[in-house]
């Protein structure tokens, strides 16, 4: 065991620590869409969709989409018969897309598997979109499994627990062991919730509430007077960035073009305005010669901005007023349509920004 695992004890220490999150929970849980009462059992389908949807996001981001799906698609087999398109634009605004098209792969595996999903967390673990996270959560969750899922929030927790002296990154070990060392055999599920609640409500990046936390007491970085000096920070990763230009298309209607993306890469299949590629040398002049049509554009002030995992994206928007009908690849939509439409975040408000500009 690593030198920080070992200070959470013997087995009667981790026990207690295990007993008083669970007490907390009891009392404190947070009702949420997609959780099974107490006593109830859950359904594997409503785990797994919630924790796709909460890949990378927060339980409050989450919970309209979860809705949606849930309304639109009740069982797995319903989602795995939905037409693609549909689950893509459903999806669309949370984030990557080739999350959603795992989403649909994995629904898909599932229908063809009779509906069931497997219990086993290697298992879950090879199905299109589920990583060790997810497999973990899934097990324990839905099927009571001995799992230890670690996310952003558990790592911060047990980064504090234990006053790593490293950033979670270079953690990444010390954390899964340690989780693996509190995961109980009984309530595994609840346990994992209850940390994923912790780190949401209590022990938050930024200021802490310790005075509530049911960890306090054997928390060695609030020992150390200095709680939110854990987990220590990683050097900041600087991103290139990259620039383009959108442009919105409108009839006297309000109606405007837009394309869909193609099925593989960044944004896979999501709606956009119609645009220039984006690179890092930006336009060189000749940004208009990606318009839809020839129009007299109008170039607007300021520009749209989205930071990606690899890089940052500087949008310049350009409107115009037209007719006649819509070039190939491209479709109107209505201003009513935008939020049904599919249109990523970064479009969402490229399209807010054109809209407001009128
Ligand atoms: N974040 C990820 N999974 C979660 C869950 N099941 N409950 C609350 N927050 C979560």
């Amino acid at each position: 065991m690593n030198v920080n695992v070992s200070v959470l004890g013997a087995q009667a220490k981790r026990n207690a620590i295990v007993a008083r999150t669970l007490k907390w929970w009891d009392r404190n849980r947070r009702e949420l869409a997609w959780r099974a009462s107490p006593g109830e059992t859950p359904d594997p389908y409503r785990v797994w969709l919630s924790e796709v949807l909460l890949q990378q996001t927060t339980a409050q981001a989450a919970t309209p989409y979860y809705q949606v799906f849930i309304a639109k698609w009740p069982t797995v087999e319903d989602l795995a018969a939905a037409p693609h398109e549909a689950v893509i634009s459903a999806f669309a605004g949370l984030g990557y897309y080739s999350r959603a098209r795992n989403l649909h792969a994995c629904a898909k595996e599932i229908a063809r598997r009779g509906g069931r999903f497997p219990s086993e967390e290697a298992e879950l673990r090879a199905l299109p979109g589920v990583g060790a996270y997810t497999a973990a959560a899934i097990a324990a969750i839905a099927f009571g499994g001995h799992a230890a899922p670690v996310d952003g929030n558990v790592a911060r927790i047990l980064a504090r627990l234990l006053a790593l002296d490293e950033p979670i990154a270079q953690a990444r070990s010390a954390i899964a062991a340690a989780a693996r060392a509190l995961a109980p055999r009984k309530r595994p599920g609840d346990f994992a919730q209850a940390l994923m609640d912790i780190g949401a409500t209590i022990c938050r990046p930024r200021n802490p509430e310790c005075s509530a936390c049911p960890l306090s007491e054997d928390c060695a970085a609030l020992r150390s007077g200095a709680p939110q000096a854990y987990p220590r920070r990683a050097a900041a990763k600087a991103r290139p960035r990259r620039r383009g230009a959108v442009f919105l298309a409108r009839r006297t209607d309000g109606a405007f073009l837009a394309r869909r993306r193609p099925p593989r890469g960044l944004l896979a299949s999501t709606v956009e305005l119609p645009g220039t590629p984006w690179t890092s040398e930006g336009p060189g002049g000749a940004w208009l010669d990606a318009a839809p049509v020839a129009a007299r554009w109008l170039r607007l002030p300021g520009v749209v901005e989205q930071v990606f995992t690899h890089f940052e994206l500087t949008l310049t928007v350009y409107v115009a007023l037209v007719e006649g009908g819509a070039p190939d690849g491209c479709f109107w939509v209505s201003p009513d349509g935008v939020g049904e439409a599919g249109f990523s975040n970064v479009m969402r408000k490229a399209v807010a920004r054109a809209l407001r500009a009128r």
